[in-house]
């Protein structure tokens, strides 16, 4: 029998460096039959600051998938996260050429090519990802696929999502020294999405939050498609940073404290609920309210709440997603944010756990997996070019040809 296709992928987030290897087994799923899991190094905010030990510790997540699997990590999908990033949507025209007017595949093609050709990219920065949000064919609106329709003229509507030319090299550097190639590079609240969301919440409206350790990331899906992305530079880091301020206490504290005992709801805390925690140049533990933890990872979160209800209002969907918040990352963790979250973004929410793969989960069904999970998921679904050029999710061949250019600069 012949051995089941294999892809891998790389989360390289600013706390751990998770990478994955999944094939396909015999009813179409996905198995996940490798996992590397290591501390992360050389990241602030999602994005590398040291190539050497960002590398070191991808190397060592890329080794521990690779043995657990059996096999060579030579390909993989790279998520990419980090405030460099921004998104625009734009509109691409095309008119059909041929003599019966059928859209076909290359004038799905043709459009999302005319939508990222206007969109008029500056020197330093790249275009990542062009996601199709409609198409309209001769005035007709809210065409999900035009294939096989006929018609003159046909207009997409697309999202676009670009980042600084230094920060992708950055980032790929790191990954193709260590003799990997990067098939694709994905924004990582489209990969934890893929990995969180039902298909009745992205086409309901939903907006997804990704509170990781250096980023929180987030993406609007409304009738099944991407309809707005951002990463805002706050994380799980700032967090426990401004417990290290308010409660002056070393940060390996503060983060165990967050992380045991930490919650966003002061008013269920006693006065009296006291935690034991370190002090700076003492090996003594003293005593602190944890109800003043609790008003300090409040006010932080109230704060990027706030971050995150403007950009929803910026996308034009304040109030208009009825499927409401999903919170994904390892900061989702944080005591009572469900609710509080309801509350603060007056809709539903839920904390979003990755499914949809089988095999080795046991190590990545927390909600910080989610952007892991969710580019193994992307990968398997995009990984065929066919899949790719139909979907019309990733310009595949001009990411390569980026990445050519980006090795030949190095
Ligand atoms: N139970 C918990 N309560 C609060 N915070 C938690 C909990 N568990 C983990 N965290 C926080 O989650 C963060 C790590 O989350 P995650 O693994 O999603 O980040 P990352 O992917 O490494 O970073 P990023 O995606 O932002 O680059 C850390 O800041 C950690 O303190
Ligand atoms: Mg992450």
């Amino acid at each position: 029998m012949a051995k089941a296709a294999q892809y891998a992928a790389i989360d390289v987030g600013t706390t751990k460096v998770c990478t994955l290897v999944g094939q396909t087994n015999a009813s179409g799923g996905v198995e996940v039959v490798g996992v590397g899991v290591v501390p992360s190094r050389g990241l602030q905010k999602g994005m590398v600051v040291n190539i050497d030990e960002a590398t070191d510790a991808i190397r060592a997540s890329i080794q521990r998938a690779a043995h657990s699997s059996g096999g060579q990590i030579r390909h993989a999908y790279l998520g990419i996260t980090g405030s460099h990033l921004t998104s625009v949507n734009n509109r691409g025209t095309v008119t059909m050429v041929r003599p019966d007017r059928l859209v076909a595949g290359d004038d799905v093609s043709r459009v999302m090519e005319a939508a990222r050709a206007t969109v008029g990219v500056p020197n330093n920065r790249e275009v990542i990802h062009v996601l199709p949000r409609g198409y309209t064919l001769d005035g007709q609106e809210g065409i999900r696929n035009p294939i096989g329709l006929h018609g003159f003229r046909l207009d997409v509507d697309a999202h676009i999502i670009m980042g600084a030319l230094t920060s992708i090299q950055n980032l790929t550097k790191c990954v193709e020294q260590l003799g990997v190639t990067v098939d694709d590079l994905v924004l990582e609240p489209l990969a934890s999405g893929e990995a969180v969301l039902t298909d009745d919440e992205r086409e309901n409206g939903t907006l997804l939050v990704d509170i990781g350790g250096g980023t929180t990331d987030i993406a609007v899906f409304q009738q099944g498609s991407v309809a707005h992305t951002s990463i805002i530079p706050i994380g799980g880091h700032q967090f426990t940073h401004d417990l290290v301020i308010g409660l002056r206490a070393p940060y390996a504290a503060a983060e165990a404290a967050k992380i045991a005992h930490g919650t966003v709801e002061p008013d269920g805390v006693g006065e009296d609920e006291m935690v034991e925690l370190s002090a700076f140049g003492d090996t003594a533990k003293r005593p602190v309210s944890r109800r003043l933890m609790a008003d300090i990872l409040r006010a932080r979160f109230d704060e990027l709440v706030e971050l995150v209800q403007a950009e929803v209002r910026k996308a034009g969907y304040l109030g208009l997603l009825p499927a409401g918040a999903v919170l994904t990352g390892g900061s989702s963790g944080l005591g009572h944010l469900t609710e509080v979250a309801e509350h603060l973004f007056n809709m539903p929410a839920r904390i979003g756990r990755p499914t949809g793969v089988s095999g080795l989960t046991d190590s990545i069904s927390a909600p910080a997996f989610a952007t892991s999970v969710g580019l193994l998921l992307w990968a398997a679904r995009f990984g065929d070019q066919e899949g790719r050029a139909q979907s019309g999710f990733s310009l595949t061949e001009w990411i390569q040809n980026l990445l050519t250019l980006l090795r030949s600069r190095n």
